[in-house]
């Protein structure tokens, strides 16, 4: 019997391997049968038996979310990241990195990115975009209410009413002028440095997030300088790591700093384990494609408890923690994201992929509040220097990525930076929390997220 279970175990886990999405999935059933790992068990496997109980610095569980992305949001993300809108991802790998010169460009053919042919662009996606300002829809009488209320209260209050008066004729120069202006505000909230209009778009679906056999040196020092140089740490911490002994005597905002960043770098190694390339392991019929696929040993090497003084369980659960702050932003932003137009150009699909979008958000929307953002950066003008400070961090972290010596690694680093400076952008700059989906076509623009912020969005929280 107990041999029978620990085979299915063993089939799950292969499963698991290889579709690094379903790692959640695998967690709870681990749970479920905790027994797997009683007395002479593998040991290799007690780091994931570890996982269970309260996620810190939020009020939920382990299991709680397991189940939650398992049955309701994983396979509506699946359907979601193959649309054209999220598969094509604009961005500029051709940055120099600002910091060290580039020494060692990963020269590994599976380092490279297939670029886009032009011809599999959607159309919409190619020239300006449409944006979402309606210029000649004539002011509605709601706009022009709203715009009184919020601008003008002063004036009727102070001067006479003359001098109050709205000329509502907003010419399209004079929009365009205010997305310049909206475009330079926005930047200000930023936890990402923008790259205006540069780049060229990358097909995600055919550079899939993979092992690469970029490390050493290089890719050693990308993430010393993410820990070591632009996190928030105790003083005389000697790993790059933090001893989960001593995340709990920092502040909670520079824990969740630590835990944000910690919780990506999990996504990633978990993510080159579960499609690893087999062929470099002696294997010899490499095809030209080469071979990828679950590498277990990796994953131990990486995760278990014997193998990293103990602490790779906290690191896995940091990811579930990245995880509770993306989905608190997708319910932040789902007032905002459920007006997007997600325009492509072709109306069908368009067309499906709000139908899509809006019922993930509207899933979304139904898990509890489980992080809450409120009781951060909430100490006065000290806390208005460590918001600061922490964006400033964040920053600089989206510089360092352009210092990834491998092309592959460069674009889903990228992506997934952007798609967690979003989310804090939806959590803390403060205008998502008044966002209000009647004020249609005005709000719509004071609240701009750029397409790129979107895509990434929801493709971080895909990974
Ligand atoms: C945490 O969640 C539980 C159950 O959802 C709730 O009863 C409790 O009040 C919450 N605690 C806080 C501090 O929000
Ligand atoms: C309002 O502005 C438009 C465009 O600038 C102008 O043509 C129009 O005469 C103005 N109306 C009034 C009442 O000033
Ligand atoms: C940005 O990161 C680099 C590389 O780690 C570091 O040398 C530099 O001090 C950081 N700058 C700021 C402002 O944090
Ligand atoms: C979040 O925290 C704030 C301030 O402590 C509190 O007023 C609010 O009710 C909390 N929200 C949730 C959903 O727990």
């Amino acid at each position: 019997m107990a041999r029978l279970e620990m085979m299915r175990f063993e089939g799950v886990r292969v499963k698991m391997l290889q579709k690094a999405g379903l790692l959640l999935f695998v967690f709870s059933i681990v749970l479920v049968n905790g027994n797997y790992f009683g007395t002479n068990q593998h040991k290799t496997d007690q780091c994931f038996c570890k996982l269970n109980g309260a996620i810190d610095d939020c009020n939920c569980t382990v299991d709680t979310v397991d189940y939650f992305n398992n049955v309701k949001v994983y396979p509506r993300l699946q359907s979601l990241l193959v649309r054209d809108y999220f598969r094509f991802y604009k961005v500029n790998l051709m940055q120099d990195c600002p910091f060290w010169a580039d020494d060692s460009k990963c020269a590994i053919r599976f380092c490279h990115i297939k670029p886009c042919q032009d011809k599999d662009i959607p159309v919409g996606l190619k020239g300006e975009l449409p944006r979402n300002i309606h210029v000649n829809e004539s002011p509605s009488n709601k706009y022009q209410a709203n715009l009184q209320i919020a601008d003008c209260d002063q004036n009727i209050h102070d001067h006479n009413i003359e001098l109050g008066y709205l000329n509502t004729t907003i010419s399209s120069e004079n929009y365009k002028e205010f997305e310049r202006w909206q475009q330079h505000d926005d930047a200000q909230d930023n936890f990402c440095i923008t790259e205006l209009d540069t780049g060229e778009y990358v097909d995600l679906l055919l550079n899939p997030e993979r092992y690469t056999g970029y490390k050493g040196h290089s890719a050693h020092r990308i993430w010393r300088s993410i820990y070591m140089e632009n996190c928030f740490r105790p003083d005389n911490s000697p790993h790059t790591f933090i001893q989960s002994s001593k995340i709990d005597a920092m502040c909670l905002e520079k824990r969740v700093f630590y835990r944000v960043i910690s919780g990506l770098h999990t996504s990633i190694n978990i993510h080159l384990c579960s499609k690893y390339l087999l062929s470099s392991q002696g294997r010899l019929e490499v095809s030209p494609e080469g071979q990828w696929g679950s590498n277990l040993g990796e994953l131990q090497k990486r995760f278990a408890p014997e193998r990293t003084g103990g602490e790779g369980p906290n690191w896995l659960k940091n990811l579930y923690f990245v995880y509770i702050l993306e989905l608190r932003a997708l319910a932040k932003a789902a007032p905002y994201l459920q007006r997007e137009e997600y325009y492509t150009g072709n109306e069908v699909e368009d067309e499906d992929t709000r139908l899509a979008i809006n019922d993930i958000l509207n899933i979304v929307r139904t898990f509890p509040e489980h992080f809450n953002e409120s009781v951060m950066f909430n100490g006065g003008v000290e806390a208005q220097i460590l918001k600061e400070e922490f964006k400033q961090h964040f920053r600089n972290i989206s510089r360092i990525m352009d210092c990834v010596g491998c092309e592959k690694c460069k674009l889903w680093g990228k992506l997934q930076i952007q798609g967690l400076g979003t989310a804090l952008k939806i959590l803390f700059s403060g205008k998502f929390d008044k966002y209000e989906p009647t004020l249609m076509s005005f709000s719509k623009k004071q609240f701009f997220l750029e397409r790129s912020e979107i895509v990434s969005l929801i493709n971080s929280f895909g990974r």
